[in-house]
Order: structure tokens, then C-alpha cells, then sequence
């Protein structure tokens, strides 16, 4: 079955490494959810529970692949333990002009400023309501670029209270680097004002349908110790359900001379590897093991993954492995989690 995987992949990377990179995303994924009863179903069964969910496996498909749900059952197919849609806003929005995403193969990483580009919430809960992939599915929510910044919880809260009936578990981006001051939102006042009325929201709709959805927060990389150590006490302070550690960066350390280094946007794969572990290993110093942590930033091989797990993480997620390196990569990865026993946790240091 891998075997299936990887001379897929072998056989048709040359034609969409071709394209320009969107096109490319758009026809191996479109391909993918048009053909998923003609490939084979992997399934890797290494059964985790984290925040009251039982995933089948550890392995996630990260947000921005499958910003609309489009792609869900046709993903399902590839052996993910969780999928996350998303990043979705309230109303339709069509992101930033293109070209937006860009491959740099030479170190196996991506740069892209898409900017949240997604057909609205909505459209994304029809693509859901109607799925047969039966995984655990996270919605990825996010605020509108044209909402300003002191009004971003409005956008939140739309979005979690429309989500909520549906997700598995909602996470709340607050570190896209192509929305204009979004990261500020990091900030730890600024944070615990915006988590605040999220947390209050999830208590009500709770009671409402019966049902907790765990909330979630996704940062950047591009944060020092002490803002990481500020970020871990307002998530533990809002009582926040987990954390996703890392979404893109802004830097560009190791691939400065590359085509395309200087085009604006966040970069994923190889480079964001051994930095996205660090922010995972300090963040999970200072939770103290109260908050799990899925584990995002250049998961490019199982070893980088064991290296998350290592540093603390009970989840990976996958996304600029898998333009690399296939869908075979989801097996390889969950495979070798299985056999790898979780860290202990660190005494605090400062
Ligand atoms: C083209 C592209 C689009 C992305 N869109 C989103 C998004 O909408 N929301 C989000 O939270 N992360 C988004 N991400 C970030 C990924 O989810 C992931 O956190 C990041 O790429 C690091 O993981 P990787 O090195 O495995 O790609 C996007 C990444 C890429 C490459």
C-alpha cells in the first residue's frame, strides 16, 4: 500500500512540480477527491485520545491545504488520524492577488502569502455536513481582512458559534502572517481579551448542543521566551483546550540566496523544522503537560515527527511533507509514532 503511494507520487511530481505551484495544488487535490474510490484506503490504526477525542492516529493534515472542505473525503483516503479545513471567515473572501505560493525545492520549503482566501463558512459547513470521511475534522477559524483588529473577536465568535455544531474541534488562527496585524493578537493582553468571550461562547454553546468542543490556539514560530511564556499563561489562565505550535515564519535563516526567498509570506517545510521543535519544547516547559500540544512546522520525514514528540507534542500535522514527499509520508509518520514512547515532562528552566 505505501508502495501504491510512493510510485504515485514518483510518477506524477515531475508533471505538477511543473505547474505553477497553486495550479498544481489544485489539480492533484481536485484529482485526488474526483478519483478517492480508485485509491486505496491507508490506514495506520495507532489509536490516541487527546482532549476527549479519540484519534485513530496521531497524524493530521495541517490548515491551508483544505481551506473550503472541497477535499475531505478524497484526503480521508490518504490514513490522516485528524483533518483540519479551514482557515475559513465568516463571509466569502478571494485572499491576495496572485501569484501567492511559491516552491523553493532546494530546501524543500514553500513561501506563501494567500491570505485567507476561502468561499466562507457557510460553503465549508455544506461540505462537511455531507462528508463521509469519519476521522476527527477541526475547523480552522479566522477573521475577515477587512475587519479591523479591535474587532477581530466579532469574526471569532461568528465563526465558532457557526462552527461549532459540526467541528470536532475549532482552532483559533491568530498567526497567519498574511493578515494584516493578526499576530498582534499574540499579545498577551490582547490574546486574554479575545480568548475571554471564545471561552465564555464555548460554555454556552456546550450547554446548548450538548456537546464540548475543545478550543484551540495555533501561534507563530517568530515568538522569544518571554512572549512564549506569556502566551502558555494566558492559554492556561483562559483554560484553553490545546495548543498548535507552529504555523509559518516570517524568517528566512537558511534559504536567503534561494529563487524566491525575498517574496513576502510565511515559509513551511525543512527550514521551519528545528524552530517550530524549539517553540514546541518550550511551550511544553511551561504548560507544565496541563495542555496538549499538536505539533506543526516542517514535519518533513518520521524522524522530524519523533523529534516533535520528544519535545512534547501528543499530535503532528502535515503539510509542506506532503508536497515533498507524498502521501506516503502520513504512513511513515504514524508508523513510527507508534513506537515512540511520549516525553516526560522537563522541569521548568528559565
Ligand atoms: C499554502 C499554505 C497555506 C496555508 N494556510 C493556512 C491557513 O489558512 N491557516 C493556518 O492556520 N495555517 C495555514 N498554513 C500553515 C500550515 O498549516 C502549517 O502550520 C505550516 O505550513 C507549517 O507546517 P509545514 O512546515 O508542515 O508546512 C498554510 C501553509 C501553506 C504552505
Amino acid at each position: 500500500m505505501p508502495d501504491y503511494y510512493r510510485t504515485l507520487y514518483r510518477l506524477t511530481r515531475p508533471l505538477l512540480f511543473r505547474l505553477d505551484p497553486e495550479r498544481a495544488h489544485d489539480r492533484a487535490l481536485g484529482g485526488l477527491q474526483r478519483f478517492r474510490h480508485l485509491v486505496p484506503r491507508q490506514v495506520v490504526s495507532a489509536p490516541v485520545e487527546v482532549m476527549g477525542l479519540t484519534f485513530t492516529n496521531p497524524v493530521g493534515l495541517a490548515a491551508g491545504m483544505d481551506k473550503n472542505g472541497d477535499y475531505l473525503d478524497g484526503l480521508g483516503r490518504l490514513g490522516f488520524g485528524f483533518i483540519e479545513l479551514g482557515t475559513v471567515t465568516p463571509r466569502p473572501q478571494p485572499g491576495n492577488p496572485k501569484p501567492r505560493l511559491f516552491r523553493l525545492p532546494e530546501a524543500q520549503a514553500l513561501i506563501n502569502r494567500m491570505g485567507f482566501n476561502n468561499r466562507g463558512m457557510a460553503y465549508l459547513l455544506a461540505q462537511v455536513a455531507r462528508r463521509r470521511y469519519a476521522g476527527i475534522v477541526g475547523i480552522n477559524i479566522g477573521k475577515q481582512a477587512t475587519t479591523p483588529l479591535d474587532h477581530a473577536v466579532d469574526d471569532y465568535l461568528s465563526g465558532l458559534e457557526q462552527a461549532y455544531p459540526l467541528a470536532d474541534y475549532v482552532t483559533i488562527n491568530i498567526s497567519s502572517p498574511n493578515t494584516q496585524g493578526l499576530r498582534e493578537l499574540q499579545q498577551q493582553h490582547a490574546l486574554a481579551g479575545l480568548l475571554r468571550p471564545l471561552k465564555e461562547a464555548q460554555t454556552r454553546l456546550s450547554d446548548q448542543y450538548g456537546r464540548y468542543v475543545p478550543l484551540v490556539v495555533k501561534v507563530a514560530p517568530d515568538l522569544d521566551a518571554a512572549a512564549i511564556d506569556g502566551i502558555a499563561g494566558v492559554l492556561l489562565a483562559e483554560n484553553m483546550d490545546g495548543l498548535i505550535a507552529t504555523n509559518t515564519t516570517a524568517s528566512r535563516v537558511g534559504v536567503t540566496r534561494l529563487p524566491h526567498a525575498t517574496q513576502t509570506g510565511g515559509l513551511s517545510g525543512a527550514p521551519l523544522t528545528e524552530q517550530a521543535t524549539a517553540v514546541v519544547a518550550r511551550f511544553r516547559q511551561r504548560l507544565d503537560g496541563q495542555l496538549p500540544i499538536i505539533a506543526s512546522g516542517g514535519v518533513m520525514s518520521a524522524a522530524d515527527a519523533v523529534a516533535k514528540y520528544q519535545a512534547g507534542a501528543q499530535l503532528v500535522q502535515l503539510y509542506t511533507g506532503l508536497v515533498y514527499h507524498g502521501p506516503a509520508l502520513v504512513r511513515e509518520v504514524a508508523m513510527a509514532l507508534q513506537t515512540t514512547p511520549a516525553a516526560s515532562i522537563p522541569t521548568a528552566s528559565t
